[in-house]
């Protein structure tokens, strides 16, 4: 299993829309064994999946078992190939317990708790807060890649100097094996001027940045209240045309492709 964390300190750019959808035609559309791990409070991947609650066990409970029933964690969604593990806002209770825990170490819970399920899946995509706490030096510390989604407003670059110091710091603390894959642009507006620039800056900057941006679609919207995955909801829409090169340029860049294919 290889582990993508899906990240930025700003909220609003589409971390969970991007990790939902490639998620899903990672699993649905391509045949991999795919599981999302929700790892932020609001929860807001597990409701898009239609599993958000408070009456079954999700991230909070890596967080503070130590050996939990991972059968118990993960549950299925109603597409093929694709299991959730959920958030809700218990994950902040379970945060200060790690906190306060001087027994165990902090930082490799997430990573030890999936080690443990690494032959049942392919793929693992963790969508993240947008926040350096916790819990997202524990996706950090548990994953092999990261991307930073970044929407093109005045303040897109914000944060991004922070969040690669604390990428490469969790590389050589924590994670030798942790990979920035790249920064993509999201809500993409075709033929506005700004949103050009904005690229072009991100482009002239020290991260690599992917191909691929995903264009802004009205269909995105009406897709997260029904809670159906963008390209279910619309086939042919920009979005879904987009997720699906950025999900390629994604395989390729990471390796993968070839590690299924050997
Ligand atoms: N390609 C897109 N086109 C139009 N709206 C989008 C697109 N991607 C995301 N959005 C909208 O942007 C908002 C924030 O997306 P979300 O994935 O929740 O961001 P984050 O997880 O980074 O806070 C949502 O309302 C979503 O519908
Ligand atoms: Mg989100």
């Amino acid at each position: 299993m290889k582990t993508l964390s899906i990240i930025n300190l700003k909220g609003g750019v589409a971390k969970t829309i991007s990790a939902v959808t490639m998620a899903y035609i990672l699993s649905a559309e391509k045949g991999y064994r795919v599981l999302l791990v929700d790892n932020d409070k609001q929860g807001n991947a597990s409701k898009m999946l239609d599993r958000h609650s408070y009456s079954h066990k999700g991230i909070e409970t890596l967080m503070t078992e130590r050996l939990p029933v991972m059968a118990a964690v993960i549950q299925h969604t109603d597409y093929d190939n694709l299991d959730i593990i959920t958030a809700n806002m218990e994950l902040i209770k379970a945060n200060l317990t790690v906190q306060l825990d001087q027994q165990r170490p902090q930082q490799n819970r997430i990573k030890k708790a999936l080690d443990r399920i690494q032959w049942n899946y392919d793929i693992c995509i963790i969508d993240n807060a947008p926040d350096i706490n916790i819990s997202t030096v524990n996706a950090l510390a548990a994953s092999d890649y990261v991307m930073i989604p970044v929407t093109i407003d005045d303040f897109a670059l914000d944060g991004l100097s922070e969040l690669a110091e604390q990428i490469e710091n969790t590389r050589e603390d924590l994670n030798p094996s942790l990979r920035l894959l790249g920064c993509f642009v999201t809500q993409y507006a075709t033929g506005e001027e700004a949103d050009r620039q904005g690229e072009e800056i991100l482009r002239g900057m020290e991260y690599p940045v992917f191909e691929t941006h995903i264009r802004r679609t009205e269909k995105v919207k009406p897709a997260t209240f029904l809670r159906v995955p963008v390209p279910l909801y619309s086939n042919r829409c920009a979005a879904s045309l987009d997720y699906r090169k950025l999900t390629e340029e994604f395989l390729e860049r990471s390796g993968i492709i070839n590690v299924k294919e050997e």
